[in-house]
């Protein structure tokens, strides 16, 4: 089976976007930081020849792993439906979880916009308890995809991610369904189950309640994958259980984003899992400006998640 993963478009549509829906808000936060720091370096050609590539290309099943927009607004999220659309793949193939920027505001929260727009690609195969969406599962082939969501609102400049109770709860249930115990978790959250060292980098980028999850994923089954976005910084890792368990850490980069530090260029992660749900390959396809093309990069390289 083969399953690609992109993560973090940052796509953003300022048009029709008044400034008195940013006055005074966390908006305007985000868009002053925005001018700063990210304009200049997310392209939407970047992803745009991604999208293209990652169209000719035959793979079994798309996951994008969070921060579809960069405000949360309708616009964006009509945008980032639209270029996900070009995939031209059923909803069954195409899998979405929320990123801290897709519920940057409380009313972005409240009103469900992330589900008002993506529905159909976190709709699960197993029903999910009583008013929750998330965890759910997608059961394909040798793999089981199992979207959650560690995206909550937050102050300005914080972007740290929680999962809660009630879907950790779910998740410890999820893992133990004979349907999910005959496969291969695919666990999609966006922030890394693997924390930054540095304690203030943890308060304000990382997943704060990720020990537990860490914990449950490493042990119980032979092979887990954990996929993230979030760092905008591509990588693999491999943690072990002490029965011999592996849980294959598996970061994508933000798929617009133009930098040319390693690891960080735009681009979309490729992986094979075997029939017996093995992790047989993990590679990547990159966007390269010398090139003006999509090329191959034969590994992911060392995650990021223990810097910073
Ligand atoms: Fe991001
Ligand atoms: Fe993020």
């Amino acid at each position: 089976m083969k399953i690609a993963h992109l993560s973090d478009l940052h796509l953003l549509d300022l048009a029709g976007v008044s400034a008195s829906r940013l006055y005074l808000n966390k908006r305007l936060t985000g868009m002053v930081n925005l001018r700063m720091k990210r304009e200049h370096k997310h392209r939407p050609a970047v992803l745009e020849a991604l999208i293209d590539d990652l169209r000719a290309g035959a793979v079994d099943h798309v996951i994008v792993s969070g921060d579809l927009t960069n405000l949360a607004l309708d616009e964006e999220f009509a945008l980032a439906r639209r270029v996900l659309d070009r995939l031209a793949l059923p909803a069954e193939a195409l899998t979405v979880v929320p990123g801290n920027h897709d519920l940057y505001t409380r009313g972005a929260a409240r009103s469900e916009r992330f589900a008002k727009h993506f529905g159909p690609n976190i709709a699960s195969d197993l029903p999910t308890p009583e008013g929750l969406r998330y965890p759910f599962v997608r059961l394909r082939g040798p793999a089981a995809i199992v979207g959650l969501s560690t995206a909550v609102p937050r102050l300005p400049l914080v972007a740290s991610g929680h999962l809660g109770a009630a879907q950790f709860e779910a998740l410890k249930a999820l893992l133990e369904h004979p349907e999910v115990k005959a496969r291969t978790p695919v666990v999609v959250a966006h922030h890394p189950v693997v924390n930054p060292t540095r304690t203030m980098a943890r308060l304000l980028r990382g997943w704060h309640d990720a020990d537990p999850v860490r914990e449950l994923l490493t042990r119980g089954r032979p092979v887990t994958l954990s996929l993230h976005g979030h760092l905008h910084h591509r990588g693999q890792a491999a943690l072990h259980g002490d029965a011999g368990e592996t849980l294959h850490v598996l970061g994508a980069t933000s798929a617009s984003l133009l930098d040319p530090r390693p690891g960080r260029m735009g681009a979309y992660n490729l992986y094979e899992l075997s029939d017996d749900g093995r992790l047989a390959g993990a590679r990547a396809r990159v966007w390269s400006p010398a090139e003006g093309a999509v090329v191959d990069a034969p590994s992911l390289g060392p995650s990021a998640v223990w810097h910073g």
